[in-house]
């Protein structure tokens, strides 16, 4: 059996341990080959490969990015994608079975291959930890510990000028780094795409904790919309796919909070930092049970499935499951986390 494993979509931290734990359990428990297709759906399309030994994942688990390079090529796009192309090239490789490492376009990718009969199985990725089908994914756990470090250093100089400190964290369509960063850093204002709070109530959590003798902080993720904001969004503009660019909004919050309560307001976007470096020890541990999980799935032709982590289960789910709208933040999580805002 050889198994081909990609990772596609944005780098998270954590994709390198998924592939070690692949290459590990394949070798030492099934005596399996791996390889790696190159930057994403592009090594599959082009039939880019590289190999995988054992050797070539020693001490992988504590390295950030992925040794396979990424992409967001889609792989039904240009004259060698779509699955007729594709099961040609693997044929040529030799290749038996592809592992698609991604998030929500690469699993969407990766569903319609399989229902058009390729061998494809799929383990989840993404640090906004928005997939419906897995309680965490890995690269989220690091994303929110570098967030909170970062916020902890923030409050220095929001102490010592007695400023208000905006921190935009990543999150274009979920909140949940915000929301747990946030949490852990004492935000006194958290600030979500799937919850709208007029710029007047974040003024008057900003001013109450600034009245107490506190220096506020903000924690804004980029997907966050208030009122009347669309006008701002027009000015600065929007990346291609349509969400607003990074910066924007917390920018404009920035401005909004100064305006209305004369308090002196800073902005810092931790932007693609939150997703640098070493995964935390929870996000090797998860990653590396994927990794093993998959090769598991192979084993047993289990196309069209994928892992996902169930409680402390790693759990086999259809990729449609995944593909089911996204995990948003639940009312009664962010009501919990607004007891701890201004006052
Ligand atoms: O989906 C992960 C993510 O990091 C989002 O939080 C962020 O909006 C986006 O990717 C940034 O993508 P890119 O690296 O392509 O700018």
């Amino acid at each position: 059996m050889k198994i081909g494993l990609l990772t596609s979509g944005g780098d998270c931290p954590g994709l390198n341990a998924v592939i070690r734990g692949a290459v590990l359990h394949g070798i030492k428990s099934y005596d399996y080959e791996l390889v790696g297709f190159l930057d994403g759906w592009r090594g599959v399309v082009e039939g880019d490969i590289m190999d995988l030994p054992r050797s070539s994942v020693r001490g992988l688990a504590r390295v950030g990015g992925t040794i396979l390079g990424t992409s967001r090529t889609n792989p039904f796009d240009g004259p060698n994608g779509g699955p007729e192309n594709i099961a040609k090239t693997i044929e040529k490789l030799g290749v038996d079975a592809i592992v698609a490492i991604g998030g929500e376009g690469t699993l969407a990718g990766a569903k319609r291959l399989a229902d058009a009969g390729l061998p494809v199985v799929g383990v989840p990725k993404t640090i906004d930890n928005d997939l419906q089908a897995t309680d965490y994914t890995f690269g989220f756990d690091t994303a929110v510990q570098i967030a909170t470090d970062a916020m902890d250093r923030l409050r220095t100089t929001g102490d010592s000028h007695h400023r208000c400190m905006v921190a935009e964290v990543m999150g274009r369509h979920v909140g949940w780094i915000a929301l747990h960063s946030g949490m852990s850093a004492g935000a006194h204002a958290i600030l979500i795409p799937e919850q709208e709070v007029p710029m007047e109530q974040v003024a008057a959590w900003v001013s109450e904790v600034h009245e107490r003798g506190r220096s506020p902080l903000v924690v804004v993720a980029e997907g966050f919309i208030p009122e009347g904001f669309d006008e701002v969004l027009h000015n600065k503009g929007l990346e291609a796919d349509g969400r607003p660019r990074l910066g924007g909004i917390g920018d404009y919050v920035t401005q909004e909070i100064e305006r209305l309560t004369g308090i002196e307001t800073r902005n810092t976007i931790l932007g693609h930092i939150q997703r640098g470096g070493a995964p935390t020890s929870f996000d090797r541990v998860l990653a590396t049970r994927f990794g093993m999980g998959a090769v598991d799935l192979v084993r047993d032709g289990a196309w069209g499935q994928m892992v996902a982590l169930r409680g402390t289960d790693v759990q086999r789910v259809d990729f449609s499951e995944a593909l089911d709208g996204l995990k948003t933040v639940p009312e009664a999580r962010y009501d919990e986390a607004k007891i701890l805002f201004g006052r």
